[in-house]
């Protein structure tokens, strides 16, 4: 009914908030791509409806431009701690700043997007709100924080934010709306699977690469993909789709007594709550939520206390050394209904895996490289979800559920560029693709490794192919860091550093910079070194090596895949 919208007489002075003529602007900041598709596809619907309406990475924004900003809606995912993904960093500091200007005439709503597991969930979204607030502007709906299973309330919110903005009072239909969001989610539609209806990939080798020893177990994992139509660059990552571990589910029925056939309806579906417990809920790490549910279904004064906001620290560290089945056992709940025990649990999540190999080198296959987590929790030995899947999947006829989630930036320069790839455990997998795909292209630009891992007999992942990659000249210089053989620790930064004249020499000459691997320390200790280098070897002061990094990131030549 596009037409009807358009032909609809301009009865600004009615409409619900805006004016025909008032421009929206919807500002995101992406970690996975999630926040980047909902706010296009909102701009798109509002741009169907008259408005003249834009989407824009929070990267790429003027933030000059604030103080003009007539309808502004935010779309913003949280990183780790309560911090907006990395697109979001500058502008959340100018924000926050004594440098934001008030912005009186400012209509603005926020879409937050996070994680509930998180003690600060949906915090980046909620520190927006806050602050506009704070500001001067008006909100044209109260603030919407979604879970990972952000698909329905997000699209309630679309059609939601649509009425609210028609120029007229002709607002979409939340079915439209619907449509809009799945199809703005989907970047490339030449497969027909995908994160909804993944493909079940039979698993063709799985092997554990790490040698006699070592103190991990991480593994080599091939998939085909024949016959799904699903296609990849190196620098995406493969959606899986795991299912928990059955002694659990077991466990955890048999703590609560309950029937393992017991029907139950999950998303219009019925099936067994064996089954449920099995593929649909996140039955090890306990949440927030959870406690608060369980507190109320126990009515336990310590799970109360536990739940109460003032309570944080001491939830965090509960939740670090119970999961469910250790509450559940903790705290009892005689007579339990099942919906009641499913009413606390999220729903399964699919895991996101860096993409060791390229479709180049290894036509109709996905390479994984997985590190196993096993630890002991009460003494009873435990694995992750997904990780602990996967290491299980050794039968010849196993198939396991993928797609593919396409990285927006993570991806190789044109051939004749520079890149410097940097990292630690399994962060190494997709350099691995792309020295697949650089090796088949006979890309002319140079390549420089830094992998870091604990011990060099047992850990050095793919050691024979990068010697093999270094002789032929594919890979132009590998340096590692084997942290744990010798009386000092050693990582990648600290090569780096030791690298720091031909490092700085490289990006002058324009080479790009991957780092890969964990998140919450080496991305910033890796960075840090890197500012040290610029500093020393490129002469910059202190701040012209932020601002030098910055632009890095800014262009595209300085990126992260970090988790
Ligand atoms: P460690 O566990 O011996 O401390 C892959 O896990 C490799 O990353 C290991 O060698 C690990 O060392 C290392 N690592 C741990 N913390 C790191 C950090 N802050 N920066 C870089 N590498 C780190």
């Amino acid at each position: 009914n596009a037409a009807a919208t358009n032909l609809a007489p301009p009865v600004a002075a009615a409409a619900p908030v805006a004016l025909a003529t008032r421009t929206l602007n919807v500002l995101y900041a992406s970690e996975t791509g999630n926040s980047a598709a909902l706010a296009k596809a909102l701009a798109d619907a509002a741009r169907t409806q008259g408005i003249d309406a834009r989407a824009t990475n929070m990267a790429d924004y003027k933030v000059r431009g604030l103080k003009d900003e007539q309808d502004l809606i935010v779309v913003t995912a949280t990183h780790g701690e309560g911090d907006p993904p990395q697109a979001g960093v500058a502008f959340f500091e100018f924000l926050e700043s004594r440098k934001a200007p008030k912005l009186p005439n400012l209509r603005f709503a926020v879409l937050a997007l996070g994680d509930s597991t998180y003690e600060k969930y949906c915090e980046a979204g909620k520190r927006i709100d806050r602050r506009f607030e704070e500001l001067g502007a008006q909100r044209i709906a109260d603030r919407v924080d979604c879970d990972v299973d952000y698909e329905e309330p997000a699209a309630a919110w679309h059609a939601d934010m649509l009425s609210r903005l028609a120029p007229s009072q002709a607002a979409a239909t939340p079915a439209t709306a619907a449509v809009a969001v799945a199809s703005g989610a989907v970047p490339v539609a030449v497969s027909a699977f995908d994160k909804k209806n993944p493909f079940p990939a039979r698993v063709i080798d799985n092997i554990v690469l790490t040698g006699r020893g070592s103190s991990k177990e991480t593994r080599h994992i091939e998939l085909s993909l024949e016959g799904s139509g699903l296609s990849y660059q190196p620098g995406d990552a493969l959606g899986v789709v795991p299912r928990n571990d059955s002694a659990v589910v077991a466990a955890l029925i048999e703590q609560l007594k309950l029937d393992p056939n017991a029907s139950v309806t999950v998303k219009q579906q019925t099936l067994s709550l064996q089954d449920a417990l099995n593929r649909a809920f996140e039955i090890t790490a306990a949440t927030p939520r959870f406690i608060e549910h369980w507190a109320s279904v126990t009515g336990a004064a310590e799970l109360k206390r536990l739940a109460s906001p003032e309570e944080g620290a001491a939830r965090t560290a509960f939740l670090n050394t119970h999961h469910v089945l250790d509450i559940v056992t903790r705290f009892p709940a005689p007579g339990i209904e099942p919906a009641s025990l499913l009413a606390g649990l999220r729903p399964l999540q699919p895991r996101l895996y860096s993409i060791a190999s390229s479709l180049a080198a290894a036509p109709d296959e996905v390479h994984l490289t997985v590190s196993t987590v096993r630890y002991d929790l009460h003494d009873v030995p435990r694995a992750g979800v997904a990780s602990g899947y996967l290491a299980s999947l050794t039968d010849e006829d196993a198939t396991l559920p993928v797609y593919i989630q396409p990285s927006a930036h993570f991806h190789l320069p044109t051939n004749d560029v520079p890149i410097i790839m940097i990292g630690a455990g399994t962060g190494v997998a997709p350099y691995r693709a792309f020295m697949q795909q650089r090796e088949v292209e006979g890309a002319s630009g140079r390549s420089w490794l830094f992998f870091g891992e604990r011990n060099f007999r047992s850990d050095f992942l793919y050691q024979v192919e990068w010697q093999g990659l270094l002789k032929s000249g594919v890979l132009s210089r590998m340096d590692i860091a084997f942290s744990r053989d010798g009386a000092d620790k050693v990582y990648v930064q600290d090569r780096l550093r030791a690298q720091g004249r031909d490092i700085s020499a490289w990006l002058e000459e324009g080479a790009h910079l991957y780092v890969c691997g964990d998140a919450a320390r080496m991305a910033p200790d890796v960075h840090g070194a890197l500012a040290n280098i610029v500093e020393t070897h490129g002469g910059l002061s202190d701040e012209a090596a932020k601002d030098y990094l910055a632009s890095l990131q800014r262009d595209r030549r300085y990126l992260l895949d970090v988790y």
